[in-house]
């Protein structure tokens, strides 16, 4: 059964509507802004301008004056069309404080004693992401690395990835994309750390979902020891081929962070708040090494949470380091597993510089006339010795008889 040829008229006639159609007219509103649905005619004055999504009266115009008696309450007081404008055939629409409801296809509807004229214009509405919160999760006790946002529309996507590169699979986040009132959306997205806590650098990155626009983040944290006084250099490397930033440092005691300074890569102005203590190298920054170098810290002053983050279009690249600075005071130094040795050394030295002291006691003693019996003493000196060495092993008697001894002799 051969099927039915379509006729060639007919065929000339689709071609024709579809050449003479005009295409829709795409528009992306941003949420809460003013959008502008384009609409051009060719004026023949006494227009009847009407303006319906869905076969929903959004606007109307007639000679000058609105025509709003029909308007869908979800549209009132939101739309205006431009009086001056449409004597030049010009029906754009004004639709003002947009919302995620204001998406759809909207029809143009032009009447004049011509004939009548439609354009449509499909609208969009996209809230893009404003700002990328990426963090160590303390409650998770910082096992829980955690990548957020709020007020984008649509859902956008969310991604990670590490440096140095995890093995395949180690990733998996568990991502949440809640609806809020507004009609946007937040989004997070969990991750169980990797490995030691400064195995990794942390990268989430959040693309809108049109793909229009990508926002990254990355975060590493370490922990540094230092010493009180002795020079510090916090290390802060950009990820490569970062341009025109912002490398912001900033200190961290208790919950209160403080600005130390800020350096432009492209001004490659630096303000500092430390007064010269503590500095970075304006050409190494701009290369993306953005190490702090701190003058002789102190331990109370400079023990706490260094943040330094670069900060782009759509980035921001953080590394929070804790540092320690420990102080030099010698009881707290001989805490220190290096610093025993020191102790032994110490009680070494009493040890030789009393055995010398006792000698020499001995020798003045020795060449004071008042004295009876030197070579006696001399012998009994060595018995001290003697004696010491079997007090050693459990014989604490002769020693204290000895010393009586001895006394006794001295008064
Ligand atoms: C129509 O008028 C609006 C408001 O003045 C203007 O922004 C828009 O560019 C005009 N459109 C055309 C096609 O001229
Ligand atoms: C995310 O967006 C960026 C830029 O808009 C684009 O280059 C990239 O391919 C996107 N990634 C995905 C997975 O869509
Ligand atoms: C950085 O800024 C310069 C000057 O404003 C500009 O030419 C360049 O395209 C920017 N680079 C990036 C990656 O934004
Ligand atoms: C710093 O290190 C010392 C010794 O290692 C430790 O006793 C102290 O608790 C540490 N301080 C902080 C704030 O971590």
């Amino acid at each position: 059964m051969a099927a039915t040829p379509v006729p060639l008229w007919a065929l000339v006639w689709i071609i024709a509507v579809v050449q003479c159609k005009i295409p829709d007219a795409r528009v992306t509103c941003l949420f809460s802004e003013d959008c502008l649905l384009p609409c051009a005619f060719k004026p023949s004055g006494e227009e009847l301008i009407r303006w319906s999504r869905q076969e929903v009266p959004v606007h109307g115009f007639q000679q000058g004056a609105d025509l709003l008696d029909q308007q869908d309450p979800h549209f009132q007081g939101r739309t205006a069309l431009f009086p001056e404008q449409v004597a030049h055939g010009n029906a754009s629409l004004l639709l003002r404080l947009c919302n995620t409801q204001d998406r759809g296809r909207y029809r143009c509807h032009i009447h004049t004693a011509q004939g009548d004229q439609d354009a449509f214009v499909i609208v969009k509405v996209e809230a893009p992401v404003r700002s990328l919160t990426l963090e160590m999760s303390r409650l998770s006790g910082y096992k829980e690395v955690r990548c957020s946002s709020r007020d984008i529309y649509p859902a956008p996507h969310v991604w990670w990835s590490t440096d140095p590169p995890a093995p395949p699979d180690a990733l998996k986040p568990t991502t949440r994309k809640m609806p809020e009132k507004n009609g946007l959306y937040s989004v997070e997205s969990k991750l169980r750390r990797l490995g030691g806590l400064s195995d990794y650098t942390y990268f989430c990155t959040v693309n809108s979902s049109y793909d229009t626009q990508s926002w990254r983040a990355s975060l590493r944290e370490r922990e540094m020891l230092s010493e009180e006084g002795r020079d510090l250099t916090i290390p802060c490397l950009a990820p490569t081929g970062l341009q025109n930033f912002t490398l912001t440092w900033t200190f961290a005691r208790a919950d209160e962070p403080t600005l130390i300074l800020t350096f432009h890569s492209q001004t490659q102005h630096t303000s500092d708040r430390w007064a010269g203590r503590a500095r970075v190298d304006p050409d190494r920054a701009r290369a993306g090494d953005g190490s702090l170098r701190i003058q002789s810290p102190q331990s109370a002053e400079h023990t706490g949470t260094y943040i330094c983050a670069f900060s782009g279009p759509r980035s921001r690249h953080a590394v929070h380091t804790r540092v320690n600075v420990t102080a030099t005071a010698v009881g707290r130094s001989l805490m220190d597993g290096p610093s025993r040795l020191w102790i032994v050394a110490v009680v070494i030295a009493a040890l030789v510089l009393l055995v010398a002291a006792l000698a020499l006691y001995s020798r003045v003693r020795g060449e004071h006339p008042a004295a009876g019996k030197p070579t006696e003493e001399a012998t009994e000196l060595e018995a001290v010795e003697a004696a010491k060495d079997k007090a050693e092993n459990g014989t604490p008697s002769e020693r204290s008889r000895f010393t009586r001894e001895h006394n006794e002799e001295r008064t």
